[in-house]
């Protein structure tokens, strides 16, 4: 088992849970109601699953691919550390992901 930290779009801590190594981070965060829409449900065709994860966090995970890239300049609020929650796997040393600033945006509605 690992864990998975969310924290608010403003930085401050959302809540901690326990997770299987290799979860999917989408999932995850929609099972603790993160305000992430995922609207394609994984297939790589849209950005609304955008998180920016911890920078110290950021090189345990494999590298984004192209296309994640590609995605990625479309959302909104994009860092040096952004990446797909639904393309990321929990790493056993876990992770820290904050919510970008849009979040707020969707789910205000
Ligand atoms: Fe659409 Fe991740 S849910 S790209």
């Amino acid at each position: 088992m690992t864990f998975v930290r969310f924290l608010k779009a403003d930085g401050a801590l959302d809540c901690e849970v326990t997770t299987a190594i290799g979860s999917n981070l989408l999932d995850l965060a929609q099972a603790q109601g993160q305000p992430l829409e995922g609207a394609c449900e994984g297939q790589m065709a849209c950005s609304t699953c955008h998180v920016i994860i911890a920078p110290e966090d950021f090189q345990k995970l494999p590298r984004a691919t192209e296309d994640e890239d590609d995605l990625l300049d479309l959302a909104v609020g994009v860092t040096r550390t952004s990446r797909l929650s639904c393309q990321i796997l929990v790493p056993a040393e876990g992770l820290t992901v904050r919510m970008p600033p849009s979040s707020l945006d969707w789910r205000r509605g």
